[in-house]
């Protein structure tokens, strides 16, 4: 039915379509039972689809992406469809229009899409406030946080660091998002010389808090191996949690879509579908160099069941979707939790 559905929806601007989406997601609460029918229909309730991961318990490994809810609006109804954690943001310390529209594309032929929507977000106070509502029971929420587009990268490690004293009592874990290719100049906080000093001053700003929250570091599809392996050593030496891998790419190789149409989209991040074996492969890669310690939530090209369970093998101990939720509907995190639990029955069954 959501085939049908999707073929009406993707006639229509794609960020209108998704801002209109949020809006009936909050509408959602004032229809009596629809809630609590949506949870019945959508969440697979199991105890061999909990995971105990960054010292937190979830329901469930499928989660929802950095930049669905950028705003904490409707993480509650997002669980109702079956998710175990919601990453809210990213978050910046004061609100910002990000760029100009038209910023968000589709390219259905790739099952992908293309965004540039550059950290547009209502500012951490007002997430904050969007924060102070009853959370479903046992919903994990991760906090993604950037900087401010008008910050440059000498002071980003004050700026991460307010935004992450204003939400630390407010969210589960954290998430440093250094890789969004939509902000000039961010990605460079990758390399080893920005990135000790924005986790070194992070840490430290954790260490003489009363509780701990897990601080992942989120990463860009692009990097080498090489990289990725120095990035590693300065994760070793900091101490910090996990790693969210991937991000969007800025690589338009290989795609189905025309050469004219993608020049006519212009710069921004590529998802979904032409991410999928880069994503696996940089997963693959981090958990054999850390002999599986690190936690690694997997990201990037889900677009199936099959995604999600090939993410879990190569080491991902969660996993996230975005592109594969617009492409595959509201069962999407549904069938993924039915696919794992099938797939653990085999296993313990052998
Ligand atoms: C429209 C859109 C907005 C996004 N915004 C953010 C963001 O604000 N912060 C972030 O860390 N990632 C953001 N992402 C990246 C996703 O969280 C995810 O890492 C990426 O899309 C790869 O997963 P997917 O192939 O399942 O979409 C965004 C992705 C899309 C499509």
């Amino acid at each position: 039915m959501y085939n049908f559905f999707r073929l009406i929806l993707f006639i229509f601007n794609p960020e209108r379509i998704h801002n209109l989406t949020v809006i009936l997601l909050k509408l959602t609460k004032y229809i009596p039972f629809f809630n609590s029918l949506l949870r019945l229909n959508y969440v697979v309730k199991s105890s061999n689809l909990e995971r105990k991961v960054l010292g937190l318990k979830f329901k469930n490994p499928v989660g929802i992406a950095a930049g669905f809810d950028k705003n904490a609006e409707v993480y509650n109804e997002l669980a109702d469809f079956g998710f175990g954690f919601i990453e809210i943001g990213t978050v910046t310390r004061n609100a910002q229009k990000g760029n100009v529209k038209p910023r968000l594309f589709r390219l259905s032929k790739d099952k992908a899409l293309i965004n540039r929507m550059g950290f547009n977000n209502i500012g951490v106070d007002k997430v904050i406030e969007n924060l102070q509502k009853k959370r479903r029971n046992g919903l994990i929420i991760g906090g993604n946080i950037g900087k401010n587009t008008n910050i440059d990268n000498e002071n980003a490690p004050a700026e991460y660091e307010k935004t992450l004293s204003r939400l630390y009592n407010y969210v589960d874990y954290f998430v440093i998002n250094v890789s969004c290719p939509n902000i000039d100049g961010l990605q460079s906080l990758q390399t080893a010389e920005y990135l000790e000093k924005l986790l070194g001053q992070l840490t430290e700003f954790r260490r003489y808090r009363e509780t701990y929250k897990p601080m992942l570091i989120k990463i860009s599809p692009d990097l080498s191996f090489e990289q990725i392996d120095e990035m590693l050593d300065v994760i070793r030496t900091i101490g910090i949690d996990g790693i969210v891998a991937t991000n969007t790419t800025t690589s338009r190789n290989g795609l189905k879509t025309g050469a004219k149409e993608i020049e006519r989209t212009g710069s921004g991040g590529l998802s979904g579908s032409p991410l999928t074996k880069r994503s696996l492969e940089i997963i693959s890669y981090i958990n054999k160099k850390t002999d599986g310690d690190l936690p690694i939530i997997g990201a990037g090209g889900i677009m199936t069941e099959d995604d999600a369970i090939n993410m879990l093998a190569a080491g991902a101990r969660l996993v996230q979707v975005y592109t594969g939720f617009i492409y595959n509907g509201p069962k999407f995190a549904k069938q993924i939790n039915k696919r794992i639990l099938k797939e653990y029955q085999a296993n313990t069954q052998e």
